[in-house]
């Protein structure tokens, strides 16, 4: 068998999304969930790009044993010496460094030419070497750009010293056929190229990044560059799960990973959780209806042999058909056990919180579910903002003009106010509007139920702008007016200090 590295980047490409931004201890968690999950790099951040970011690379680095800590970097001096200092901790480190390599980017990005680009690329490689034995060089663009220059790039950066060279389709434009020629070029026209490992990192923006990376895989690469949830920039990256269970489902592909796959389910849910991040329900793997058999010939024919119409075991990815259902009358240590499956160790006063929210969650509605649960530890994180929801009072009907009061907790004082509006929402809005005195605009709000079942959460996601920027809020109740009031002020936490 053939291994193939399975490269992580929720914690950078993924994190790169607008409102998925993660603080340093939740950063933590998902990194320590990918160890559990068996991912060989973990790509901790772009450490010249923020504080935030420095201080996640150097902390990961320290709380993570088995996996490589990547960071990224520009080609340039500057972002190489600051990723070294923050993997200084790292057990085992890589730098992920490189440019540009399609007309576009040598032309507009830089206004430069080939040559010179090819010569900044063996510079960096040259430079971060100083620091790390493990260098990546990615090609930006790839995906658009010209195959004998592109094997001419490759071969020189290995040549300088790169031990992994990542290939990323980073628009989203190449058909599978394409991609996997490409790599298979490189595979035959590279000198020097079993020196290093060829990496696919590709993007959705067609829907095809999943099968432009098994495309790249069957044709030499032996890194793959994926996503929790295929989240990222724009239409995302590569899902981490469905690569794996491609490759466990298809036994006559005879290459491996090190991916524990009944992880997969519980570091979903928890990347969803901390990044307020739904997952569609169709989406393959871990999708809510992935497993569901609706249809009655399809029903059927699962009754009599699951394999009719699966072609996995729901328990291959970690879906605990037979998980105990929580309900009113479950203990703190229930509640921990399940918290703990799903990734999210909490002890002491947060526990006794959490189960103090879930037994006033488990009055009002009947079976709580592991979204509930993961809702309910991330809602301890909002106790901590400082415009907090104290209480909301909403009248609406037919025949009747929605009003709405409102009490608002900002740093421990207390404010209310009421109003009318077309809608208890607008009302509601209204009413804390006149609490929060700044010019801000809701832009975008989506309400979606958890489960199923008129007891269910709603979770609401919202865009509010404040001064050109856009600001990204969550709220889940099953209230869904509360819900929207929760969302709009976590929105507002975010530029009120
Ligand atoms: O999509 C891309 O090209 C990237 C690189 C920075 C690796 O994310
Ligand atoms: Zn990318």
């Amino acid at each position: 068998m053939d291994k193939l590295f399975i490269f992580d980047t929720t914690l950078r490409d993924g994190e790169q999304v607008p409102g998925c931004q993660l603080n340093t201890v939740e950063k933590i968690q998902v990194a320590k969930a990918l160890e559990t999950l068996g991912v060989d790099i973990i790509e901790a951040g772009f450490p010249v790009s923020s504080p935030g970011d420095f201080n996640s690379v150097v902390e990961i680095s320290k709380a993570v044993t088995w996996p490589t800590i990547c960071a990224l970097t520009r080609g340039v001096q500057k972002d190489i010496d600051v990723a070294a200092e923050a993997l200084q901790y790292a057990k085992h480190k890589r730098i992920h460094t490189g440019i540009g390599t399609s007309e576009y980017h040598i032309k507009y990005k830089f206004n430069s030419n080939q040559e010179e680009i090819l010569e900044r690329a063996v510079a960096a490689v040259k430079y971060a070497k100083k620091y790390v034995e493990d260098i990546e060089f990615y090609c930006e663009d790839a995906g658009r750009t010209d195959n004998v220059y592109l094997a001419r790039v490759v071969e020189a950066v290995i040549k300088a010293g790169a031990t992994v060279v990542n290939i990323p389709d980073t628009t989203g434009y190449c058909l599978p056929s394409e991609y996997g020629e490409k790599i298979k070029f490189l595979m035959e026209n590279v000198k020097g190229v079993h020196n290093a490992i060829l990496s696919t990192h590709c993007h959705n923006d067609l829907g095809m990044a999943t099968a432009n990376t098994m495309s790249g895989v069957l044709n030499g690469a032996r890194q793959v560059e994926v996503t929790i949830n295929g989240i990222g920039e724009r239409a995302g990256n590569t899902s981490l799960e469905e690569v794996a269970m491609i490759l466990k489902c298809h036994k006559n592909i005879e290459i491996d990973t090190n991916i524990n796959t009944q992880k997969i389910y519980p570091i979903s849910r928890m990347v969803s959780s901390l990044m307020n991040m739904p997952v569609q329900p169709n989406k393959a793997i871990v999708g809510r209806n992935a497993f569901a058999h609706s249809s009655g010939i399809h029903q059927d024919g699962v009754l009599k042999n699951r394999q009719s119409y699966e072609i996995m075991d729901p328990t291959d990815v970690g879906i605990d058909t037979n998980s105990i259902v929580l309900t009113a009358r479950s203990g703190r240590a229930a509640l921990k056990h399940r918290l703990s499956i799903l990734g999210v160790t909490v002890e002491g006063p947060a526990l006794d919180k959490i189960y103090e929210e879930f037994l006033k969650l488990a009055d009002r509605k009947k079976d709580i579910i592991d979204d509930d649960i993961l809702m309910l530890a991330g809602k301890e994180r909002s106790d901590k903002q400082r415009i907090q929801l104290d209480f909301l009072q909403v009248t609406s009907g037919v025949g009747v003009k929605p009003v709405a009061s409102i009490g608002l907790k900002i740093a421990g004082e207390k404010f209310e106010a009421a109003a009318s509006g077309n809608g208890p929402v607008d009302a509601a809005i209204k009413a804390l509007k006149q609490i929060i005195k700044r010019n801000m605009n809701l832009q975008e709000f989506t309400i979606q139920s958890m489960n199923k079942g008129s007891d269910d959460m709603g979770k609401v996601h919202m865009q509010v702008e404040h001064e050109g920027i856009v600001y990204y809020g969550f709220g889940a109740n099953t209230d869904i007016v509360a819900a929207s009031v929760e969302a709009y002020i976590n929105a507002i936490n975010q530029f009120v200090k």
